[in-house]
């Protein structure tokens, strides 16, 4: 009997407060099992998912060719170490850069910051020669909690208590191409950023903000690198957000998705730049593992055969007629921000309420920036799950109206 199964929620919850640190605001609710969109709490209780794993959850809980593949793999070898080769990771890379526009190649790495971090350390290896160093970023983006992705993210709030951040970072409005350009100079090594901003509230890029920023960067001979932890992996309709732009990057983050919910963390760099990180510059134990490795490979095969890219897109075309209706009859919604199955609905009021309220109602969905609720379902959600779990929003969010 697992162990998760042998206690209460509320006894849980007990042993949380007295051995787990409290640095997560958690809903008391205990959970022990998936299946695609829903999941079960100890007491047996259903809950309807649009926020899988914080967006890990791509196809769900625990989807089938996954669960599978790590089965198997881990009966067979669960890691070594980069000393050596192994199959899954190298047949993983080539997945990942026959699905790029430009043949890149990967490093392998456990989470999105560390995928961060990597991009950094990669745009200043690069730079390095000619002396550029610095990294822009944009205000209201999020690249992750350790002290270099940190610092790219351009959010006092998350800065607050454990200043000083690290030198050489340069924060400009997302959107703003002019004070893009304004901030280049030439100790400038990348310009980095989400092409579609995630916690910071689903911002779509305005139009031509990407071509522009790409443009600039040739001309100032610096490195573009898009962090696509959220976006990528199929989250909105193509294999990565830069490719509804045609944009091609530098460099650009995976993680959350990748692996379909094992942790797991890349960049994708053109070959060019990928070779600046050589033996001894970066690494990873537990990086590119075959267990994560070959979940991930299980994850792109589902993506493939489910056609789940185009499922994406359907989901959001759903969520955005359903919220863009729903605008129109309650005055708490005041923007639908919708890119494949990345979903932002901007509230006249403060979203957490709404959240515990959805959740008493069998309903997880994420609240961002105090006033966005962010979804972020699994692709392959039925229309039925998104039509019962609209309609659990619609009565909590007409309920609170005014
Ligand atoms: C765009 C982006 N980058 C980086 C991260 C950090 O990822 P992780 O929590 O896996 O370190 C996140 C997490 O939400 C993210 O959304």
């Amino acid at each position: 009997m697992p162990a998760t199964d042998t206690h209460t929620s509320d006894e849980i919850i007990a042993l949380a407060k007295r051995y787990v640190i409290g640095n997560y605001t958690r809903y008391p609710v205990c959970l022990v099992r998936g299946e695609g969109s829903w999941v079960w709490d100890a007491e047996g209780n259903r809950y309807l998912d649009f926020f899988p794993g914080w967006g890990c959850g791509i196809l769900g809980h625990c989807p089938p060719r996954v669960v599978e593949a790590v089965r198997e793999q881990v009966g067979q070898l669960i890691h070594v170490p980069n000393s050596w080769y192994t199959e899954p990771q190298v047949l993983l890379a080539q997945a990942l850069s026959e699905r790029t526009d430009f043949g890149g190649a990967s490093f392998f790495c456990n989470s999105g910051t560390e995928a961060v971090e990597a991009a950094i350390k990669l745009a200043r290896l690069h730079g390095k020669p000619k002396g550029r160093y610095k990294v822009i970023t944009t205000t209201g983006g999020f690249h992750g909690r350790t002290m270099g992705a940190l610092t790219a993210t351009a959010q006092p709030k998350y800065h607050a208590g454990v200043e000083p951040m690290l030198p050489g970072f340069t924060y400009v409005p997302f959107g703003d191409l002019d004070a893009a350009a304004k901030a280049v100079d030439a100790e400038t090594a990348a310009i980095l950023l989400e092409p579609i901003q995630g916690e910071g509230g689903i911002n779509l890029p305005p139009a031509g903000y990407l071509e522009g920023l790409r443009a600039l960067c040739d001309s100032a001979g610096i490195l573009l690198v898009f962090d696509e932890v959220q976006t990528g992996l199929g989250r909105t309709g193509k294999w990565f957000a830069q490719q509804h732009w045609g944009v091609v990057p530098d460099i650009f983050t995976l993680a959350k998705a990748l692996a379909g919910g094992i942790a797991m963390g890349a960049i994708v760099a053109k070959p060019e730049v990928g070779e600046k990180l050589k033996p001894g510059t970066h690494a990873a134990t537990f990086g590119g593992n075959p267990v994560a490795a070959r979940a991930a490979l299980a994850t792109i095969e589902t993506i493939e055969a489910d056609g789940l890219l185009d499922r994406a897109t359907q989901v959001g075309e759903r969520f955005a007629a359903r919220f863009h209706a729903l605008k129109a009859e309650c005055p708490l919604i005041l923007d639908v921000r919708v890119k494949g199955a990345m979903i932002g609905v901007e509230l006249a009021v403060e979203g957490a309420p709404v959240v515990q309220a959805c959740v008493q109602k069998g309903l997880l969905v994420n609240c961002t920036h105090q006033t966005v609720l962010r979804l972020l379902p699994a692709i392959n959600v039925a229309d039925e799950q998104i039509d019962e779990g609209c309609d659990t929003l619609a009565e909590v969010l007409m309920a609170m109206a005014p």
